[in-house]
């Protein structure tokens, strides 16, 4: 019998046009462009300004211009998942809310939590609907507006973040490209370095969690750095190594954009060499469910068919993942 496998078969990203920069950022907290260039790669991001806007309003401008570029109608889509720690709201689920705004009806839709390895989670879920038939075309959303959960007086987390969408289209292909591989972790002990502490079941919002400002994106630096710079690299070894490729055989790695340093070393790692990684943390800092989505559209030009494509991810939970797939277009 033919193997169905689930690929890719569109990309898009969008980015907000307000570009904040390092030189910004100096005069708002104690930074220098040096510090953060030194210690992230991060030299710009974009931030979704205006009253009313939200992740989906992101999301929605990156799933028309993809329904448009690949000439799907909207009634064609089967679901929808959002990958996403920043909702519209804690219910209902953004992918709902983007179906709304897009015209998808025939769909069913939910958020996936897995902070930056969401876009990862959410590839795999929806590859499975489509690989056994029960989906024939799926969108997979990353977005994420993090600027709505950053503290811009703090300088530990205010130089990382930034806002973006990207939708991924998934169909069915009896050829030997799309999804290959995929090894998925996570580990909720990693929680207390990084979370956001309010505005949960645990700690609903109120006065005191607004002025001890427990909505905004809590994070230990170091002891994610060493977990995401160890995970991430060996995730992206372990999948190669059990499908015997060779760092010869890989076109490119696609790494969350976290850090600059954690992307080197999944890198090294792998033996491959810089060229063959898709790096723009510089412009766009991490956009959380966005990073991945962003890379791939970038790059969607000097991809081609049949070409490896490793992607690797580390995120908050802990959570972290590689997928395998070879390029469909
Ligand atoms: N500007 C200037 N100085 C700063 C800044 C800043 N923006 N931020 C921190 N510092 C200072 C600290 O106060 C500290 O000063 P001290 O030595 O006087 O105490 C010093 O710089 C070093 O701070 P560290 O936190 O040790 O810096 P580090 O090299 O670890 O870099 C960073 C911090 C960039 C956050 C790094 O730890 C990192 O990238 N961690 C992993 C991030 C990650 O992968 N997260 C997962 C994905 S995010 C998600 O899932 C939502």
């Amino acid at each position: 019998m033919t193997r169905i496998r689930a690929a890719i078969t569109g990309i898009q990203g969008w980015v907000p046009p307000y570009i904040l920069t390092n030189k910004e950022l100096e005069a708002m907290v104690d930074t220098s462009d040096e510090w953060i260039m030194s210690r992230t790669g991060i030299k710009e991001r974009h931030i979704l300004k205006g009253i009313g806007l939200g992740t989906s309003d992101m999301a929605a401008e990156a799933v028309k211009a993809l329904l448009e570029k690949t000439g799907t109608s909207p009634d064609e889509i089967g679901m929808v998942i959002c990958a996403t720690v920043t909702p519209d709201m804690i219910f209902p689920a953004t992918a709902n809310i983007v179906c709304d705004k897009t015209g998808i009806k025939k769909a069913f839709g939910f958020d996936m939590n897995a902070a930056c390895s969401g876009l990862l989670y959410a590839l795999v879920t929806a590859s499975k609907y489509v690989e056994t038939g029960t989906v024939k075309k799926a969108i997979v959303i990353g977005a994420d507006k993090m600027s709505s959960i950053t503290d811009y007086t703090s300088r530990e987390t205010c130089v990382l973040f930034g806002d973006a969408a990207g939708a991924i289209l998934m169909e069915p292909t009896t050829e030997e490209v799309g999804i290959m591989d995929s090894i998925m972790h996570s580990d909720g002990s990693g929680r207390f370095y990084l979370h956001m502490k309010a505005g949960g079941s645990v700690r609903p919002p109120s006065y005191e969690t607004i002025d001890a400002k427990e909505h905004f994106v809590f994070q230990e630096g170091q002891p994610v750095f060493k977990f995401a710079v160890t995970k991430m690299a060996d995730v992206a070894a372990e999948i190669m190594a059990r499908n015997n490729l060779k760092s010869e055989d890989i076109s490119y790695l696609v790494p969350h954009q976290a850090n600059l340093r954690i992307i080197d070393a999944t890198a090294r790692r792998m033996g491959v060499g810089t060229e063959q990684v898709m790096i723009n943390i510089e412009r766009y800092g991490n956009t959380t469910g966005g990073t991945i989505p962003l890379c791939l559209w970038e790059w969607e030009n000097k991809l081609k068919k049949g070409d490896n494509i490793i992607l690797a991810a580390f995120g908050g939970g802990f959570t972290w993942g590689s997928i395998w797939l070879k390029w469909a277009y």
